[in-house]
């Protein structure tokens, strides 16, 4: 159909409201690989504080969210650093925030192993704007990642879905790859499913607050 502007009128579909998952791989990878799981061993070995807590609220596995979360500040680390905060710098670009007045900034790096029969419960990232998840070693049949969807009132009477689109699930899961990393909003809820594989799976995880740039004006 004409119209005087000349547009056309034609039915479609206008998207709002969407949860973006940001995909990027760690260019360095390949290299650093054999050093980044010897890094990630070690410290599970030496981290006290961190083995007494997963032995209780971790079990089968490794978590040093409460006992080094700063692992960012870590030399043996600068390279996966500097690569989140270029991703965090695009996941902000890209989903049209406030870039030129406010940054992303790293407050929270901490790992992860899942060994058989561990599993993380769903869960979301508080503090922070941005979270990520890096896959440091993962082999065939590792546990996906799953993302819950965020809008609650749609739990209320779904329609029956032809399961090809993953916005339409409720659990939507997205395959780990080593050396890949996924950026998402630290609202939005995700989990792992139990290991059951007899091979490890590492990952390293990250937070990401947005601040008000520094103006290096002095008041
Ligand atoms: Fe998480």
């Amino acid at each position: 159909m004409s119209t005087d502007s000349g547009k056309q009128k034609k039915p479609g579909l206008r998207v709002l409201f969407p949860t973006l998952i940001y995909e990027d791989w760690y260019a360095d990878y390949d290299g650093e690989r054999e050093k980044l799981i010897a890094f990630v061993h070690t410290l599970s070995q030496e981290d006290t504080e961190g083995k007494e807590y997963s032995a209780r609220e971790y079990p089968n596995g490794y978590t040093s969210y409460f006992s080094r979360s700063d692992l960012y500040k870590l030399p043996e680390l600068t390279g996966v650093v500097a690569f989140l905060y270029q991703s965090a710098k695009n996941f902000a670009y890209q989903h049209h925030w406030d870039t030129q007045n406010y940054e992303p900034v790293i407050n929270a790096l901490f790992t992860n192993i899942n060994s058989k029969f561990s599993f993380h419960a769903e869960h979301l990232h508080p503090y922070s704007h941005i979270s990520g998840v890096f896959y440091v070693k993962c082999e065939a049949g590792a546990p996906a990642i799953s993302f819950k969807d965020p809008r609650m009132a749609r739990w209320m009477m779904p329609p029956a879905a032809d399961g090809n689109r993953a916005e339409n699930t409720f659990h939507a899961k997205v395959a780990p790859e080593a050396g890949k990393l996924l950026m998402f909003p630290s609202w939005l809820e995700h989990g792992v499913a139990q290991n059951q594989t007899d091979a490890e799976r590492i990952s390293m995880s990250c937070n990401f607050e947005m601040r008000p740039k520094s103006t290096g004006e002095l008041g």
